[in-house]
């Protein structure tokens, strides 16, 4: 059941169409990526979702309910994390928490048990008093995330959280969010890096120019464009026999050899993957080694969109 429905978007600044006719929908629990290059509309979207930009028309509902500017029922089911930082510098962690919780009506007791619970999730329970001035890049983001989950939102939304950070803290901001996503918390998150979209999202939208070009899992895109995966076959003796016999089989598009190396083009290399092992064994051939690549969303983005995610 879908937790956020999204319609037809749009939003023109004068003649520059930053989000056209945007639509898709995140169940409850479930992961969503928008993915797209500079530009392509993916904060435009989401500050319409999550209720601080209006849009020119479209509609956004959220657990069936109308959703806009000025619904607070909505509004309090959504943390949003903005791309800019939207933190106290002078402060220190906890105080910047505390003053967080009171915005969202928590206080007292409940404000100090829900922060000491935000620090432990985002893993700065021992920087707590520190001011967030001295704070390193990886940090202030990981506090800003943290803020976004103070009101313990149904729908969680993070524009580029994990951008400019270290491998670590990007590691430990990734975590986090799939903590919240196995609690049954529905994500979007916008990104330019594949990486993290494979890594953490259910189904991907890819974002280009203000319109969603495809959407689906990973693998869903991947076969959509139809690109094929490979598999990487290194054999010893009796290697010619076996070629030949991969040759006859109608799942294998295309073989390539190289050295010792068999290269075989095809459709959903997983499902085929036995009977290739099978013809190989038939043959007596020596198999030392067998790799399967998947063709990655940077491909998929390439194919639909004719360039690279990453200028
Ligand atoms: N306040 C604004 N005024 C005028 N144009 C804007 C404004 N905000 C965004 N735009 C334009 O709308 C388009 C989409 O911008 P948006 O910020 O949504 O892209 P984005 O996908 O978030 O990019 P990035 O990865 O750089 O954050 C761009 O062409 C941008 O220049
Ligand atoms: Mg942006």
């Amino acid at each position: 059941m879908a937790l956020l429905e999204v319609e037809k978007l749009s939003k023109s600044y004068g003649s520059n169409t930053a989000v056209a006719e945007v639509g898709f929908h995140i169940d409850k629990g479930e992961t969503y990526g928008l993915l797209g290059p500079n530009g392509a509309g993916k904060s435009t979207t989401i500050s319409i979702i999550a209720g601080v930009l209006k849009a020119d028309s479209g509609s956004v509902r959220i657990d069936g309910q109308e959703h806009g500017v000025s619904n607070a029922a909505t509004k309090g089911q959504i943390g949003f994390v903005p791309q800019e930082l939207a933190l106290y510098p002078d402060l220190n962690a906890w105080d910047n928490l505390m003053f967080f919780a009171r915005l969202y009506g928590l206080s007292g007791a409940k404000a100090r048990s829900r922060c000491g619970e935000i620090l432990e999730i985002i893993d700065l329970t021992d920087r707590a008093k520190e001011n967030v001035s001295t704070f390193s890049g990886g940090m202030s983001r990981r506090l800003n995330i943290g803020v976004g989950m103070l009101n313990r939102p149904r729908l969680l939304i993070l524009d580029e959280p994990a951008v400019g950070v270290d491998a670590q803290s990007r590691n430990a901001i990734l975590e986090s969010i799939q903590r919240q996503a196995a609690d049954g918390v529905s994500v979007l998150y916008t990104t330019h890096y594949m990486e993290e979209a494979e890594r953490l999202c259910d189904r991907v939208g890819i974002i280009d120019s203000g319109r969603i070009q495809a959407e689906g899992t990973q693998r869903e895109l991947i076969s959509q464009v139809g690109e094929d995966d490979t598999i990487v076959l290194s054999l010893g003796g009796g290697k010619d026999r076996a070629v030949r016999a991969l040759k006859e089989l109608s799942e294998v598009r295309e073989v390539s050899v190289e050295g010792s190396e068999v290269r075989l083009l095809l459709k959903d290399a997983r499902s085929v993957i036995a009977r290739i092992l099978e013809v190989v064994t038939a043959s007596e051939a020596v198999l030392r080694s067998v790799e399967v690549q998947e063709p990655d969303l940077e491909a998929v983005f390439l194919h639909l969109t004719g360039k690279a995610l990453r200028e």
